[in-house]
């Protein structure tokens, strides 16, 4: 049977993680996948969440199944995180998934039997899985412009004339922080002027926050998913907690699908729920009670908070450099837009070909689409990536 198969493509981020480790060269840089590095290179695993995993560890006493929503305690704590007193408890339903690709993909597949017809609006650029996993399950897309090239900020003028032409009942993803790959986001005026055009079109926002805690702040990356929470009757908000727990490969996510009123809310957890078993049975349980003991915790919860905030400072740091670095080299202001975005990522705007001759030249990986990580620096490397940048022409 296997013949009939065709060859996939490969993930061009994935792709990228294999070419890096192939590359013999000692001095190489990798600003590619979307993982956090610290100064020397490492992931490392965060002083609460081994504290958490030593408590349950001692804790725990039995590895039976949770319920198809996952734990209740998971998703009462992240709803707290991400939505904090926004709006009442039972209007939300909620799913731990795997990961915040796994909450993606469940709120396309509730978006698929509840409005089939509904065309999914997507930001041109997004995250390609996105793309991947909607051309996967046949939705019906279409995208509204975001970036603008030249000033590699929110491009709202476009992204407004594009939005006007949604029908009610489309769904529009939005990034509720620290956009990827760009790294521009709305700010706070234009985020009024996205919810207004949502409601004004009724349209129902989908949000990816997969980096709270990466941008400004922890409730400072939730604000527009809160607005938007409190301006809409209906919302879907897919969050991961791979990167603000550091914990990628423990797969801790959660689907939360606001409704209109309560019993609308029960119905749309009977699905989910349901959603879950037909793909997966019972989300993965580890990594959510890993969350759940660290956010009910004062103590383990005021330690993350310190190591979140010491890690979105250093990416701060990192992108003011590097921006000082390039204002000095290029004798201009035109890399400045890397001290205003906010995030893992910026999208730099340099060619294909560009990209290539840092790659080749240099030994410096970006996605094709020239998005950096810029976890991926550090002081050494930010002066050697601006002369580069200067070197290839960008
Ligand atoms: C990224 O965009 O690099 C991350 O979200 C990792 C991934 O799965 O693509």
């Amino acid at each position: 049977m296997f013949e009939h198969l065709t060859d996939q493509p490969a993930d061009k981020i994935l792709a990228l993680m294999g070419a890096y480790k192939a590359d013999p060269r000692d001095d190489k840089i990798d600003l590619g996948v979307g993982v956090y590095k610290d100064a020397e290179g490492r992931t490392p695993i965060m002083r609460a969440v081994k504290a958490a995993e030593a408590r349950l560890l001692e804790r725990e006493t039995t590895k039976s199944y949770t319920a198809l929503a996952g734990d209740p305690a998971f998703s009462d704590a992240m709803i707290d995180l991400v939505l904090a007193d926004t709006l009442p408890r039972d209007r939300i339903a909620a799913i731990a998934t795997p990961g915040g690709t796994g909450a993606v993909r469940q709120a396309f597949e509730l978006i698929g039997r509840t409005t089939p017809e509904a065309t999914i609006w997507v930001s041109d650029p997004t995250w390609p899985n996105h793309l991947s996993i909607l051309k996967h399950l046949d939705a019906r897309t279409r995208s509204y412009r975001y970036f603008d090239p030249a000033s590699r900020a929110v491009d709202m003028a476009g992204m407004m004339a594009d939005l006007g032409e949604a029908q009610p009942g489309d769904v529009v993803l939005l990034h509720g922080c620290c956009h990827n790959p760009t790294g521009a986001n709305p700010t706070a005026e234009q985020w009024d002027e996205i919810v207004a055009t949502l409601k004004a079109r009724q349209l129902v926002p989908m949000i990816d926050i997969a980096y709270q805690g990466f941008g400004d702040g922890l409730d400072a990356d939730a604000a527009a998913t809160r607005l938007i929470a409190s301006s809409l009757d209906e919302v879907l908000i897919a969050a991961s907690c791979s990167k603000n727990f550091g914990i990628y490969r423990e797969r801790t996510g959660i689907l939360m699908a606001i409704a209109r009123d309560v019993p609308q809310a029960r119905k749309a957890q009977d699905n989910l729920a349901y959603l879950n078993r037909q793909n997966y049975s019972f989300p993965p349980d580890h990594g959510a009670r890993v969350v759940s003991t660290i956010l009910t915790d004062p103590e383990l919860r005021a330690d993350w908070q310190a190591e979140l905030e010491e890690v979105r400072e250093g990416m701060l740091k990192l992108r003011e450099q590097l921006a000082a670095e390039l204002r000095q080299l290029s004798n201009s202001d035109r890399f400045d837009f890397l001290a205003e975005h906010r995030g893992m990522f910026s999208r730099l705007g340099a060619s294909p070909e560009q990209v290539a001759r840092l790659r080749d030249d240099h030994g410096i990986y970006m996605v094709g689409d020239s998005r950096m990580n810029i976890a991926g620096l550090n002081a050494k490397t930010v002066p050697v990536l601006a002369r580069a940048i200067i070197a290839a022409g960008i």
